[in-house]
């Protein structure tokens, strides 16, 4: 057997088409011209990658961005002034802040700074909060676009068992809580948890979200099962995933690739997420 591969590369490419298209829509209908603000402290390489996606991916569908870039030494108090102007520009609608942030920085303070109506990353304890209970918010962009991916497929989630490894609150916590929604039966495993291949090997749906490369192995994945890789690793500089993935081709019924799959997604969720905001602040 071998595994479709589902692209995250054109699915995020065909919802860019037509997210470029309602935006120019927006902008022609108000006169506003949605505006995503991107804060990179420090030059992490990973980080300077994701923003240079972001940006791309605002220029790709018309949206403005701006990127602030700041030195590592940037205190907390100044960093949080930062976002504070920003909170208080009408002209900005989206505000990122680009994990991780050095350490002399407590992230959760920076995060609650945001403007809740501005959190397009969605990380802010009101919108986790919401996504909890359901309420309209911001949904985190990577879980986001896991769950689009999923949808690709067109396997209905409801009922099947969905096992996410990993537990953080980028990704694990709130997938588990996307899956729970979409009547999936969620387990959530992570680095403590014992005979973690019982759980993966029952997975219908298994997300890979430990960020260690190759971790997943092709015995630990169900037959036909629907694979989902987020992790981002390198080996000998060469990008892989949490999956051993030419092996998992043979057992997998759907898998995502790395590069290609889910990183895409995820800023491409993050765009939708920029022509909301902007739409909910320009109606309000
Ligand atoms: N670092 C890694 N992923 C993300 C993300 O989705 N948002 C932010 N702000 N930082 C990140």
């Amino acid at each position: 057997m071998s595994a479709i591969v589902v692209s995250g590369k054109e699915l995020a490419n065909k919802i860019r088409t037509d997210l470029k298209e309602k935006v120019s829509c927006f902008i022609k209908e108000k006169n506003v011209i949605p505006h995503l603000v991107v804060i990179l402290v420090g030059d992490n390489p990973a980080s300077i990658s994701y923003v240079t996606g972001k940006q791309k991916g605002c220029e790709q569908t018309n949206m403005k961005s701006t990127l602030i870039k700041l030195p590592i030494e940037t205190t907390e108090k100044e960093l949080i002034k930062e976002v504070e102007k920003l909170n208080n520009d009408t002209s900005v609608h989206g505000i990122l802040v680009q994990l991780p942030l050095p350490s002399h920085i407590n992230e959760s303070t920076i995060i609650n700074t945001i403007s809740v109506e501005k959190d397009v990353d969605g990380f802010s304890p009101i919108n986790v909060g919401k996504m909890v209970l359901n309420e309209e918010c911001f949904l985190p962009c990577t879980p986001a676009g896991i769950i689009r991916l999923i949808k690709e497929t067109k396997i209905d989630i409801t009922g099947k068992h969905a096992v996410v490894i990993g537990r953080s609150n980028i990704v694990g916590k709130p997938v588990s809580q996307l899956l729970l929604r979409e009547n999936a039966t969620v387990t959530v495993c992570h680095s403590r948890t014992n005979n973690l291949s019982e759980f993966t090997k029952s997975a219908d749906i298994l997300i890979a979200a430990i960020g260690k490369p190759k971790f997943v192995t092709a015995d630990m994945i169900k037959p036909g099962a629907v694979v989902i890789d987020v992790g981002v690793n390198r080996i000998n500089n060469k990008l892989c995933g949490d999956v051993d993935y030419e092996a998992a081709l043979d057992v997998a019924g759907y898998i995502t690739p790395v590069p290609g799959g889910v990183g895409p997604m995820t800023i491409t969720m993050l765009l939708e997420n920029t022509l909301e905001a902007c739409r909910r602040l320009v109606i309000k």
